[in-house]
């Protein structure tokens, strides 16, 4: 199928810039670093998640639902997202939150995204610890049936087939991108969570015989599964974009060892990373998946992974009202003067 046959409706603002880094490059004193700024997709302060809803919401309106629900942590930015995107087309909206970080500042339950959610009109359901999350769910989208409601059910992070086609989409904006300016880009690195944005890209670069590779860096923790998953909504993109296509397994590459002890916990790499993005470029990361993920990419600069004349883009992915949630983490160590 054509991509452009596929229902699609505009929240992104598009396209989103793709800037040089000129003194991280420096920094780092290898290859040159871009930034693709998915930060800046503008829906309720931006992030990827608003790419995938484009596709999500039109199918949402096709499907004639009146509520949209969706689940994700405390900070979920998917959820953030989710819940403008539903009030920009005036569907009510329920938020299924399990409490999935153990993490005690004492923003992380008032402030960040969570703060966003009540203002955006959703129905905030937050589960005790320990609760059946996808029982939950579940039982969420069972209620609002039974009420008379028509809910469209989006999984966690926007992650299916067709929340993906969004990063089919940012893969043709990116060549395209690449080609007026005359780049060649070697690797795209990102933060990946719950596979969908890797998937889309995976699929995208694939159906332009690119030769940019994608480097997903795990944020989970669980590297495995998330590589499975990736593969799962990749093969399932690119098959109904081309049914006779070779994608390859290997196309999938997940980069572990910059997620810490798991999802949600800071780790000190991660803290040195978004005070060097700040410092060196003014640009700010956040502490779950672009601070993550921006550390794998300093990490792997330093080790050799990258020759200096290879081009890498990182994609900013957003995520910045995550940062408010963690205020007393980035207050330590404070310097003085
Ligand atoms: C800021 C940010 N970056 C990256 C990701 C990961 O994207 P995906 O879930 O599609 O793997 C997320 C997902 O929640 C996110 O909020």
């Amino acid at each position: 199928m054509a991509r452009s046959a596929i229902p699609r409706i505009s929240l992104a603002h598009l396209p989103t810039s793709l800037e040089f880094l000129p003194r991280l490059s420096r920094e780092l004193g290898g290859p040159r670093i871009l930034v693709k700024r998915d930060d800046c997709t503008g829906l309720a302060l931006g992030g990827n998640k608003t790419r995938k809803l484009d596709y999500l919401m039109a199918e949402a309106e096709a499907q004639g639902a009146d509520t949209i629900l969706t689940i994700g942590g405390v900070q979920s930015n998917h959820v953030r997202q989710t819940a403008a995107a539903a009030a920009r087309s005036g569907l009510s909206c329920h938020l299924v939150l399990p409490r999935a970080v153990p993490w005690d500042d004492p923003a992380y339950e008032i402030s960040g995204n969570v703060q966003l959610d009540h203002l955006l009109g959703a129905q905030v359901h937050l589960l005790p610890e320990g609760t059946d999350r996808e029982a939950a769910f579940r039982r969420m989208a069972r209620v609002l049936r039974t009420n008379g409601r028509k809910p469209y059910v989006i999984p966690s992070g926007g992650s299916n087939p067709t929340g993906a086609m969004g990063y089919v989409t940012c893969a043709e904006e990116l060549e395209a991108q690449a080609r007026g300016a005359g780049e060649k880009i070697d690797y795209l690195v990102h933060a990946t969570g719950s596979g969908g944005t890797q998937a889309g890209l995976v699929a995208g670069f694939h159906r332009l015989q690119s030769k940019t590779q994608v480097l997903g860096v795990d944020i989970t923790a669980k590297a495995d599964e998330i590589a499975a998953k990736v593969w799962d909504i990749a093969r399932e993109t690119s098959d109904q974009l081309q049914p006779e296509n070779d994608l390859l397994r290997a196309s999938v590459q997940v980069i572990e060892g910059y997620a810490g002890d798991a999802y949600g916990l800071p780790t000190e790499q991660m803290r040195t990373a978004v005070r060097q993005a700040a410092r060196l470029e003014g640009l700010i990361l956040d502490p779950v998946y672009t601070g993550k993920a921006m550390a794998g990419m300093i990490d792997m600069a330093r080790q050799g992974r990258f020759s200096a004349d290879q081009t890498i883009v990182f994609l900013h992915t957003g995520g910045m009202p995550g940062l408010f949630a963690y205020n007393e983490y980035f207050q330590e160590e404070q310097e003085m003067f």
